[in-house]
């Protein structure tokens, strides 16, 4: 029992379970629909300097304070972002700051379920049958953009949702009501039970689908050039990105080390608010360093070596340099179902392929909604019960408003930007600073040396304290002189993105009441200071101290 709030503390059942939890919010979406685009588009090979500085420099550090954080908030009895952050940060503005940790993963959910549906939608059209591109090779790549269009209700607003009901609708309420059947059965029966089975399905299916692009060798005589290791070099060789500049002066183009940063953060759920709520129902003995080393490199492995190596090299077999990439839709559902077209048993790798997205997206879609749960719970005082129904409403509402402002899906896009872009950068920030500036780097370091199976190297220190703040300022400001403006022209222009971004401030003024209920719940129970191994307790004067610092 959580001795104060009398709610009984959850934990996990056992230690893979807690690293395959963590992978499964990690793998997703990101590693397959979005890797490969974003790492063609940014230099192929040349990407991956870029893409490994973020890994080592903000991904992994960052990762290991979520970690180490959420099993200190843990060891005082909370689960959730903004009463972790209150209990490290011992000031109230620390709780409202760790409003993020619930809006992140909430906002992200909204279009993640919906895109999720889509892949179950595409997947049970495959074992069907019913994806049909007709009988001209010629026309299939115009009428799988086509069926894409129809699929998502792409062509006009609230076109889901009016003239009877629309097939992508009713996946869309199975997905819905799928993750919340899960996340009701609680962390070990719902979600360690999910990932347990679902990570390796999923690699299977991936292996499998992998093994047959590497096997494709030059499916037509007539173009020997499209063979499987030249669309592996199409992918990895490194080339320029605009233009005919040499390779290495790619790494000069700062939009390419922004979209590295975006795409580790994004991959590894880092900056989401989910690590450091899975990390809070660990006990005090589980390890965080090995743990968190073993998710993070399971993410890469299936975003390198399975994500990296066969959208793209399968897609150049049949279709040749001229591969459609400018959204991460267009190579997952629009190029592949044509790729499917052109291949043997296609429909049984269209379904093996929409079905691995499914599971990727279901471990991930669901550690978004945890976070809040434990929110709700905490802040509130309610079983998980009425946590879910509420969480329920909030998340079906968010997402009916992108499932309604369809078009040219302009409402999905606004929220990836807004939620799933800057603010993922305005978290992590956060918790670099709360966990290196705060906190302390030593203090950090001996909660995570408590029970830890393998030593985080003296650099680490460093590299969260100094480096890790400086390279995630640079790439803000990159971002901002980039990225921003089209946004923000976007929403003086009126219409869904403002409406979008409306409600994404309805929602965090929401959650910020509900931070203000839940603090005087948190203020009213007392919460032992946890003691460390060797550590003592934060002293008056170390919090004085850290505050000084800040
Ligand atoms: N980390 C998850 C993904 O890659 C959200 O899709």
């Amino acid at each position: 029992m959580d001795g104060t709030s009398g709610r009984r503390r959850e934990h996990w059942g056992t230690r893979v379970g807690v690293i395959l939890a963590v992978a499964g919010s990690a793998v997703g979406l990101g590693n397959f629909l979005r890797f490969p685009g974003v790492a063609a588009q940014n230099g192929g090979g040349t990407f991956m300097i870029p893409y490994f500085c973020a890994l080592l420099f903000v991904g992994l550090p960052i990762c290991w304070a979520e970690w180490t954080m959420g099993k200190y908030g843990g060891m005082f009895g909370f689960n959730s972002c903004p009463a972790i952050f209150g209990a490290i940060g011992r000031r109230p503005i620390w709780r409202y700051i760790g409003v993020l940790g619930i809006l992140v993963p909430v906002g992200i959910l909204m279009y993640y379920v919906l895109i999720e549906s889509w892949c179950l939608g595409y997947a049970v059209s495959y074992l069907c049958g019913t994806i049909d591109l007709g009988g001209d090779p010629a026309a299939w790549a115009q009428r799988s953009g086509e069926h894409f269009t129809r699929f998502v209700g792409a062509d006009q607003d609230g076109i889901m949702l009016s003239g009877g009901i629309h097939p992508s609708v009713i996946f869309w309420v199975l997905t819905f009501a799928v993750n919340f059947f899960l996340i009701f059965r609680g962390l070990e029966k719902g979600i360690e039970k999910v990932c347990t089975w679902g990570i390796p399905l999923m690699a299977l299916c991936a292996f499998i689908v992998l093994a047959r692009v590497l096997t494709l060798g030059t499916p037509d005589p007539a173009q020997p050039d499209r063979s499987v290791i030249n669309g592996l070099g199409f992918m990895w060789n490194p080339k320029p990105v605009a233009g005919e500049e040499p390779w290495y002066v790619v790494l000069a183009n700062p939009q390419v080390w922004m979209s590295a940063a975006s795409q580790i953060f994004f991959s590894l759920s880092v900056g989401f608010g989910v690590i450091i709520n899975y990390a809070s129902y660990l006990r005090r003995k589980d390890d965080v360093v090995l743990s968190g080393l073993t998710a993070s490199a399971t993410n890469e492995f299936f975003e390198v070596c399975l994500g990296g190596l066969i959208t793209i090299p399968a897609a150049f077999v049949f279709l040749g340099a001229a591969i459609p990439m400018s959204s991460s839709f267009d190579l997952g559902f629009k190029t592949l179902p044509v790729v499917f077209m052109h291949m043997k048993f296609g429909n049984f790798f269209g379904f093996l392929w929409f079905f691995m997205l499914f599971l990727a997206a279901i471990t991930s879609s669901l550690s978004m909604l945890q976070p809040a749960i434990a929110f709700l719970e905490e802040a509130l005082g309610i079983g998980r019960r009425a946590s879910v129904a509420v969480l329920g409403l909030a998340t079906v509402g968010g997402s009916l408003f992108i499932v309604y402002f369809s078009k040219n899906l302009a409402a999905l896009d606004t929220m990836d930007f807004w939620v799933g872009t800057a603010l993922i950068f305005v978290l992590a920030t956060c918790q670099v600073i709360l966990y290196a500036w705060v906190l302390g780097v030593e203090k950090g370091g001996a909660i995570a040396a408590e029970g830890a199976e393998l030593r985080q190297p003296r650099v680490f220190k460093f590299i969260v304290k100094y480096v890790s703040p400086v390279y995630l300022l640079a790439v803000f400001v990159m971002w901002c002189s980039i990225k921003l403006p089209g946004y923000v022209k976007d929403l003086a222009g009126g219409g869904v993105p403002l409406l979008t971004v409306g409600m994404i401030a309805g929602l965090a003024i929401f959650l910020l009441l509900l931070i203000s209920v839940g603090g005087r719940r948190w203020n009213a129970e007392t919460r032992p200071e946890p003691r460390l191994g060797d550590v003592a307790p934060p002293s008056r004067e170390d919090v004085k101290g850290w505050e000084d610092a800040i």
